[in-house]
This record gives C-alpha cells, structure tokens and sequence, in this order.
C-alpha cells in the first residue's frame, strides 16, 4: 500500500518537474560554431542536420527583403513574414526568429500564442492596440494591454495568448523577435474552429454557451492562416 503511495508520488514528481523543464528550456546549446541547416537531409535531429562546413558560404547566413511590405488582401488584413531557418539556414541551432508583419488600417493578428518563445514586438510604423492574456491560475486571465506607436517595444511572454490589432487609419508594420527557431504557433480560433477533424459541436456549444448551429456556422468559416515563407 505504502509502496503504491511512494510509486505515485515519484511519478507525479517526475511528470511536474519534466512538464517544468519543458516549459523553461531555451532551445539547446550549440555545441559548435554553427550549424548551417541542411534543408534537404532526412536525417532527422532535434533542428536540421547540418551541412558541410566546407559547402557554407555568407549567404546561408543572408536574407534580404525585410523592406518590402505584403499584401494584407485577407480577411484579417494582416500578414505575417516569418524569417526562420528555413530562410536563412544558418539560423538552424542558433535560437532565433524574426518576422515582418504588415497590418492594413483595421487589420487585425488574432490571438494566438508560440508554444516554445517569448516575443519582442517593435512598432516600425503606425499604430497598433496590442495586449497578452495570463493563464487562468497564475494571475487570473488578466489582460496586459497598451497602446503601440512608432518606436515603441512591446514583450509577449512564452505561451501566453496575444494580439496585435491596427485603429490607426493607416498602415501599420512591426517587427517581432523570438528566442527559439521553431516558437511554433497556435491561433486559438483556427485551432477551436478550424480544426481537422472538427472539435464535435456538441463540446464546443458547451463550451462557449453558444448553440450547435452557430458553432457549425463558425466551423465553416474559412479561418485563414496570416503568415507566409514567401
Ligand atoms: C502575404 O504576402 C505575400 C506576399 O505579398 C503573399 O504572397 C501572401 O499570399 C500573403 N498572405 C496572406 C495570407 O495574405
Ligand atoms: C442559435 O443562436 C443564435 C444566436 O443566439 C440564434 O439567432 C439562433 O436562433 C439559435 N438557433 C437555434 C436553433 O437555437
């Protein structure tokens, strides 16, 4: 009985303290100079296998483009340049991400959240209404929000839902930079709504105290996806 007692226990340890690990570990350390990402290897380790050194040359290190704005002809009236690794494959083991996102006046980034980084977030142009949500425990589901303008530099911390959203009458363009090569990203209506298969209706009518045919209509909203690799 005590046995069983202890088993439990030392599972439930292990359990919370890899969840912890997995929660606060940076991407891994580097272990050499650098690792230029060979984008067409199978070999599959934790990043891209690297390339020969004697094959990496300045431009695997090089992306340019970050000038020009993108369309924002979407039903958000946002969009997303993401320059990762699979851009520059230098990027591979180094732990970072940046992107462009272009805004159209009332163009909105939808809450969202990077599973695996921080975000720091910096108005190049225009202004932007900008705010992350805590978890329900920590500190209650309270929103964090303000008011961007040009200049100004704004950090979403790792997992926490967030949202950029353009009332200026203009343009707006921010930069964003994340301490991981892979922050993965979840947007919680693509994910709710979006989903494939669908969540059953039933779950989510409960869930948002709405009827199943207003979540059947929702589910068959095309949810676009804001962010490109082009
Ligand atoms: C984002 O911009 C690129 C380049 O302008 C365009 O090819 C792409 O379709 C745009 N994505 C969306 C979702 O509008
Ligand atoms: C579902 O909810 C919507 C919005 O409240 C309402 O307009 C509609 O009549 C409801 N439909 C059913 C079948 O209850």
């Amino acid at each position: 009985m005590s046995a069983m007692i202890i088993l439990i226990a030392a599972s439930i340890a292990v359990v919370v303290i890899s969840s912890i690990c997995v929660v606060s570990s940076p991407d891994p350390g580097l272990l050499q100079d650098f690792c230029v990402a060979d984008l067409t290897s199978t070999v599959l380790v934790n990043g891209y296998a690297c390339k020969d050194r004697l094959l990496v040359t300045p431009d695997d290190f090089f992306f340019s483009g970050i000038d020009q704005p993108r369309s924002t002809d979407n039903q958000l009236g946002s969009n997303i340049t993401v320059v990762g690794v699979d851009r520059i494959p230098g990027l591979n083991t180094l732990g970072l991400t940046i992107a462009r996102i272009d805004f159209a006046p009332g163009g909105v980034n939808p809450p969202h959240h990077h599973p695996r980084s921080s975000e720091v977030f910096t108005v190049v142009e225009g202004v932007l209404f900008v705010g992350f949500i805590t978890t329900n425990s920590d500190t209650g589901n309270t929103l964090y929000a303000k008011k961007l303008q040009k200049g100004d530099v704004f950090a979403f911390p790792q997992g926490l839902i967030h949202f950029q959203y353009n009332f200026g009458g203009k343009r707006a363009v921010a930069t964003a930079a994340f301490g991981s090569q892979s922050p993965g990203l979840s947007t919680v209506t693509n994910a709710v709504f979006g989903s494939d298969p669908s969540v059953p209706a039933a779950i989510l009518a409960k869930a948002f105290q709405l009827n199943e045919t207003t979540i059947e209509w929702l589910q068959q909203q095309n949810w676009v996806q804001n962010f490109n690799y082009n």
